[in-house]
């Protein structure tokens, strides 16, 4: 039995702020709250930017590459599915990190469909809704919603294989997305991920946040 720290810092803060904005997002549109919802759309599309660069120059569990595995890998993974037996995976395991990968781009996509959403009624406009077309944006505004319902699809999805990992499998991955540290019961060689300073992400998140606020503080003007 040993315990390794699989998840660093910024990628546990991108997990839990995600959940708590798209909760937002959802119970602002439900009450017509745009104020709100613009304010955690804008919080989405920073940590998602902030995401997919920490995919690239964060930690070996968070990179994006990582999520990808070879279709054999992702066939015994899903043979081994039948086993009551934890896998000792550092970072997602081949099925969680497709699920990543999914997960990631519908929140892009609904994001970034937000930006150009064009209220028939012209109150509610995404910032960068006279950009486009008013058909395009109207277009942009049905798909909006749409996706949601796709994107409430993909989070039962998430949350049944985490609760069965748990529960049939004995994986707690939960714990480890709160804490960092997962316990293995596994012997054998198994390598620590290598875990980049914080304060790197740190700057990846000012770069996000200031990209994201010039697309939406100058895009309307252009
Ligand atoms: C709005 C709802 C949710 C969304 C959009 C979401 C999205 C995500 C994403 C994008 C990741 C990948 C993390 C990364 O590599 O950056 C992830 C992983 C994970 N999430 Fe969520 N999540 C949601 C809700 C939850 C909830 C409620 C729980 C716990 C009950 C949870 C538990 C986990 C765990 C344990 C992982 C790591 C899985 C693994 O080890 O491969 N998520 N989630």
């Amino acid at each position: 039995m040993r315990e390794m720290k699989i998840w660093d810092l910024p990628t546990r803060l991108f997990h839990w702020s995600l959940v708590s904005l798209v909760l937002v997002s959802w119970l602002s549109a439900e009450m017509d709250r745009f104020d709100l919802h613009y304010w955690s759309g804008y919080g989405i599309l920073t940590l998602l930017l902030f995401r997919l660069i920490w995919g690239v120059l964060g930690s070996d569990t968070a990179r994006l590459s990582a999520c990808l595995n070879p279709p054999k890998a992702i066939i015994a993974h899903i043979a081994a599915l039948r086993t009551p037996k934890p896998e000792p995976h550092v970072g997602h395991n081949p099925l969680g990190g497709l699920a990543v990968l999914a997960m990631l781009a519908a929140l892009l996509t609904q994001a970034v469909l937000g930006l150009f959403s064009q209220d028939i009624d012209f109150i509610n406009n995404g910032p960068l809704a006279d950009l486009v077309s008013f058909d395009a944006g109207t277009r942009a505004a049905e798909l909006h919603i749409l996706l949601f319902d796709g994107i409430l699809i993909l989070i039962a999805i998430h949350l049944t294989a985490i609760f069965f990992y748990s529960i049939y499998k004995g994986e707690n991955l939960i714990g480890a997305m709160l804490s960092g540290w997962r316990r293995f019961d596994q012997d054998g060689p198994m390598t620590p991920p290598s875990l980049v300073p914080n304060r790197r992400a740190a700057v990846v998140f000012g770069l996000a946040a200031a990209a994201v606020w010039a697309v939406v503080a100058l895009g309307p003007r252009l």
